[in-house]
């Protein structure tokens, strides 16, 4: 027990750009310890590497280097003929134009817009979803109440507009952990600890609300009551489905089917399906538990001393050296999906698309119907992923595609160059021929209901998935956030956040596709499918940004784009798309890399502006950008701004967003003087509200099903 358990027990080593009270409540302080890859499976650097070299892979003989040519003609014929899904037109594209906003310091305490642009705050931690739920009162919070108000840390979001309305419609964000120092008076913490922690785990998971606008009206608002409400928290029981359900590795004392498991954690990014349900990924689950000092924990990041949350003395679950509960931290690290429409079904922990630290997930439907679910792991020198279902979409069966991600086949990627490993020294300098760029297969773990690595069964395979993605020598990569196939192009793009231990001592030094050691700012890679076809085993890839401040820092890149001409990005996270196929990036990590608040930006991928970054908006002081969401047609953006004055404490904050007043904590009736987690809505000014994009983002079926 620990019953004089006080609030800020770290501070003072951060590495990377997250503030130092991010990186302990976010993931436990993760960049201080150990990398969990001990693996030694490595990048394929050598060209004439025998094994899985580009002749090697493609099953032909020995030719001269000179036939090593990377373009279409690798994946023979059909990938000549590979066109995007849907022709691009070069130049601005887009539906909302704007001026870039010029870099915002990261002192400055509000959400910053182009000119002619406005925000507007729609749902915020502790807003009450029902109709008898309370209002909020930071001084007064309990978990009952907690359950019932919108939780803390908003991360994943998607708005899905109702079909004929187009003013009406569900918000769905995912609240991905708390700050215990923000949320609660240190006294009050310190004498109930027991329920400060019930509030917490009530904080997190999903919150599920419908939203209306007016006739002409552009702003939504949420609607309190609303029947599709619901919260989903830390103790919601989840059906677990897929080849792993009911596993031995799955079961516990409470559970000894291995198939029902209470509540989500650390939800992180997520994607919305093209039925309509939504993804989130479990992230850094490891945090939560206190272990038994295995190796399959360890691989995991878990640890054995007690968590600094605490919630192991409030329940043995989160023990796992309680009798009963040693496979406990196993039911975490899945993806699972919820129905937004339906607030009485039961949410899905999907073992088929493996156990790790998922950011999200996102689905595309490729030619021959078959679902495919890209998702990264997010911790330093991991793995990208694709999953690629058994069945096929059926445009009219909802609940058909509601089973697609249950049953199917689950890679890894691979990664070679094609310069000179001598070419690639570290330092971000693009090699002679001009791209970081190269080839890849996608390396099988799962294949027609059985393991395709050695010594694992197939239940092995998808509950430790990061030993079995080591087995068979995946590439390391610098932190795998998003994973979004564009909609528009097919093309796949890749967040790699940064990774400040890539060549240090000890650990992998420079690749093609991880140009730069002690990379403090990350990068954004494009993937192309052989044949554009989303269940090809082969892709080709190439570096589209290198990120930094391009004004400090002579190791960004921009797919050729002038360097002078771009706003500054760093630590990129989160992706999504426009109508016309632009990408925009949030980004997690700014203020301590290039100096910087959070910011989200737009990314020309097409004509003489490939490669083009213009900062759209920036997010408060101490508060990471994420979840955007890019209705264009409609004019608007959508960000949740989480962890805003995070460094701050509930008695002395560094921000007041959203409400910038005092007893912010809802009509004068709380006594709460901080900022709060929120939803925010960017709209233009001038303009006539459209009918949303469609159904909400990968909603529509008719995009995003690969012709
Ligand atoms: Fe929760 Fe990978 O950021
Ligand atoms: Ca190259
Ligand atoms: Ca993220």
């Amino acid at each position: 027990m620990n019953p004089t358990r006080t609030l800020l027990p770290m501070l003072g080593h951060t590495r990377g750009g997250r503030s130092a009270a991010t990186c302990h409540f976010k993931c436990a302080d993760a960049c201080t310890k150990p990398d969990c890859n001990t693996s030694s499976n490595g990048y394929f650097k050598d060209i004439a590497d025998k094994s899985l070299s580009r002749r090697g892979m493609l099953g032909l003989g020995a030719v001269g280097a000179s036939a090593l040519v990377i373009g279409p003609q690798l994946f023979g014929a059909a990938d000549a003929t590979a066109a995007p899904l849907v022709p691009m037109k070069p130049g601005k594209g887009g539906h909302l134009s704007f001026d870039a906003i010029e870099p915002v310091s990261r002192s400055v305490d509000t959400v910053s817009v182009p000119e002619g642009y406005d925000w507007n705050a729609i749902i915020r931690w502790g807003d009450p979803l029902f109709k008898n739920t309370a209002e909020f009162d930071a001084s007064k919070q309990s978990a009952r109440k907690q359950a019932e108000q919108f939780g803390y840390n908003c991360d994943y979001l998607d708005i899905i507009v109702d079909k004929y309305s187009g003013r009406t419609g569900v918000l769905v964000a995912n609240h991905e952990y708390t700050n215990e120092d923000m949320m609660f008076d240190s006294a009050w913490f310190e004498a109930n600890q027991e329920e400060a922690r019930k509030i917490a785990m009530n904080a997190h998971g999903f919150s599920v609300v419908e939203v209306k606008r007016k006739k002409n009206d552009k702003k939504w608002s949420y609607v309190q009551g609303g029947e599709r409400n619901r919260r989903i928290t830390a103790s919601t029981e989840f059906r677990v489905d897929g080849p792993a359900a009911g596993s031995d590795l799955l079961k516990t004392g409470a559970d000894p089917t291995g198939t029902k498991v209470l509540g989500t954690l650390n939800n992180c990014a997520g994607g919305t399906t093209p039925w309509g349900t939504v993804l989130s990924g479990e992230e850094n689950f490891d945090q939560y538990f206190r272990g038994k000092g295995t190796a399959e924990e360890s691989r995991y990041g878990i640890g054995t001393t007690a968590t600094d949350r605490g919630w192991e003395e409030s329940d043995p679950r989160f023990g796992l050296h309680n009798e009963g509960y040693e496979n406990e931290a196993n039911r975490f690290g899945w993806v699972v999906e919820i129905d937004p429409q339906d607030p009485s079904s039961t949410p899905v922990k999907h073992t088929s698309l493996g156990r790790f630290k998922h950011e999200g997930a996102n689905v595309r439907i490729a030619k021959n119907g078959k679902a495919v679910a890209y998702s990264g792991d997010d911790s330093r020198f991991e793995y990208l992923y694709k999953f690629v279902s058994k069945n096929t979409f059926s445009k009219h069966d909802r609940k058909h595609n509601m089973g697609l991600l249950s049953e199917g086949d689950l890679y890894v990627a691979k990664f070679a160059g094609n310069s000179p490993a001598s070419e690639i020294d570290g330092s971000g300098a693009v090699p002679s021929d001009g791209a970081f760029d190269g080839m890849g297969t996608w390396l099988p773990l799962v294949k027609n209901g059985e393991s395709k690595v050695e010594g694992m069964g197939i239940d092995e395979v998808l509950v430790y998935t990061r030993q079995a993605a080591d087995k068979v020598g995946a590439t390391k990569l610098d932190r795998p956030e998003d994973v979004e196939p564009s909609p528009v192009s097919g093309k796949v793009y890749v967040a790699l956040t940064n990774n400040t231990d890539r060549g240090k001592d000890g650990k992998e030094g420079a690749t093609e596709v991880s140009p730069r050691v002690r990379n403090r700012d990350g990068h954004v890679l494009e993937i192309t499918e052989a044949g554009n076809d989303a269940t090809a085993a082969k892709f080709t890839w190439n570096i589209l940004l290198v990120a930094g401040d391009p004004n400090v820092n002579g190791s960004t890149y921009f797919s050729g784009y002038p360097t002078d001409k771009v706003s500054p990005i760093s630590c990129p996270d989160n992706l999504a798309f426009d109508s016309k196929g632009n990408l925009w990036i949030s980004t997690d990590g700014a203020p301590g890399t290039i100096g910087y608040s959070d910011a989200l930006h737009k990314v020309t991928l097409t004509g003489k502006d490939r490669g083009r970054v213009e900062q759209f908006l920036a997010v408060p002081t101490g508060a990471e950008t994420c979840g955007p969401l890019i209705h264009d047609k409609d004019n608007s953006v959508f960000v949740a701004v989480q962890h805003p004055g995070e460094g701050g404490s509930f008695a002395s904050p560094t921000s007041l967003f959203p409400d910038f007043v005092k007893n912010a904590g809802g009509a004068g009736k709380g006594e709460f003087y901080g900022p709060r987690p929120s939803v925010v809505q960017v709209f233009k000014q001038d303009a006539k509200p459209g009918k949303g994009n469609g159904k909400g983002k990968g909603h529509d079926k008719g995009k995003g099903h690969d012709k």
